[in-house]
């Protein structure tokens, strides 16, 4: 290694702490949550994104633009679609969201997101930063919940994933110092970790979970893991009622499938990283990551997707239309609820539990094999309108 070189990687490596400590900062400065019930209107934006993302997109705008109906014949909702998050547009303006669909998105409050295609090293496209991770840095969306249950095994879980830090924090801005030699990094900030931290426990307490599991690898990264048990761990004692566990991943992976064990999780507080992949464990239980929803939530904007990305696969082998729209239907429901319209969230999470889990009408496979997109569509619709 040179000289030249190791000086190249310092001064990147400033600029990202520069960049870091003025994040961190600025989270400092952030007032509180706000508060629909105060806007004379609430813009929802919505993105169908690319591969099977429209597709699934347009089934949960169909549900949500009737549960909202009322809402916006009075003008108390608006809707806004937002068609230019495309890879095709993100490539050409070779930039993870190019500036003027972040200008019309800004411009809304919540947003209703389908999967969007993250290119990586060797595929056609410029391997620009993801749009999920640049649209949660972005609008500062710091928490992911991701809500998996299975009423027959006794599984209630509610992941909060931190959802700006860790190893994603700077994650498409690692430091090639040689051609032997890589470096990424992952970032813990105090402010960060309280945050998220403080609304696991207030989510559990809300809701009567009895119980946070805080889940790290600090025993091995013991810095930025380590100050996040820690500060967890300091917030859950302001929760005196709530009783706070701590996992590393690796056994947390492994307890998620023991049936013993398991019913007797209900919160999770995690870095970003483990939560991504442990989500994506905890929704097969319930049928596969495509009837997983997430909610990703800041304090002046909130954003709602699927837990998974946007299939090309299927749309390479022609079964786009099979694609299962629960995930994003789940993501409607958390929309709903967090715009303070709790009625309609309830009615369509009871029309999606009867849809998915007890009567079984139709059947989704992502094949030839199972119903179409559309068909489950018109199926969790007709089901709502005969909940009153
Ligand atoms: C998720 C997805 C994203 C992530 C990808 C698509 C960048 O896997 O929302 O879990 O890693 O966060
Ligand atoms: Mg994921």
């Amino acid at each position: 290694m040179t000289e030249i070189e190791i000086k190249n990687a310092v001064k990147s490596f400033e600029l990202l702490i520069k960049e870091q400590s003025d994040r961190s900062d600025e989270i400092k400065q952030q007032g509180g949550f706000i508060d629909y019930s105060k806007l004379d209107k609430i813009i929802v934006g919505v993105c169908g994104g690319d591969g099977i993302g429209p597709i699934i997109t347009k089934e949960a705008a169909r549900v949500l633009k009737y549960m909202l109906g009322d809402d916006t014949a009075a003008g108390r909702v608006e809707f806004r679609f937002i068609d230019g998050l495309t890879i095709e547009n993100r490539a050409a303006a070779n930039t993870a969201i190019p500036n003027d669909v972040l200008e019309e998105i800004k411009a809304c409050h919540v947003i209703l997101k389908g999967p969007t295609t993250t290119p990586q090293a060797g595929d056609p496209w410029p391997n620009i930063e993801s749009a999920n991770v640049a649209m949660r840095k972005a609008l500062d969306l710091f928490a992911n919940l991701r809500p998996v249950k299975v009423p027959s095994e006794g599984i209630d879980w509610t992941f909060f994933r931190e959802n700006t830090e860790g190893a994603y924090a700077v994650g498409s801005k690692g430091i090639n110092v040689t051609d032997d030699l890589a470096v990424d990094f992952v970032v813990t900030t105090t402010e960060g970790t309280r945050r998220i931290a403080s609304l696991a426990y207030d989510y559990a307490r809300r809701n009567s979970k009895g119980k946070v599991s805080i889940v790290t690898k600090a025993n091995v990264i013991k810095t930025t893991d380590g100050k996040f048990l820690r500060i967890c761990k300091e917030i859950g004692s302001e929760y005196p009622d709530i009783v706070t566990d701590e996992w590393y991943i690796d056994i947390m992976t492994a307890k998620l499938i023991d049936q013993k064990r398991r019913r007797d999780f209900k919160v999770f507080v995690l870095p970003n990283l483990y939560g991504d992949i442990i989500t994506d464990e905890a929704a097969e239980f319930q049928g596969g990551v495509g009837t997983a929803g997430s909610a990703n939530i800041g304090k002046r904007y909130a954003m709602f997707e699927a837990i998974h990305g946007s299939a090309p696969r299927m749309i390479r082998e022609g079964r786009g239309k099979y694609a299962d729209p629960c995930s994003m239907l789940r993501a409607t429901v958390m929309l709903l609820s967090h715009i303070g319209r709790q009625k309609e969230a309830e009615r369509l999470e009871r029309a999606l539990d009867i849809c998915m889990f007890e009567e079984k009408k139709l059947v989704i496979t992502g094949r030839s094999d199972g119903c179409e997109c559309g068909e489950f569509g018109d199926y969790v619709m007709e089901t709502v309108k005969s909940i009153l």
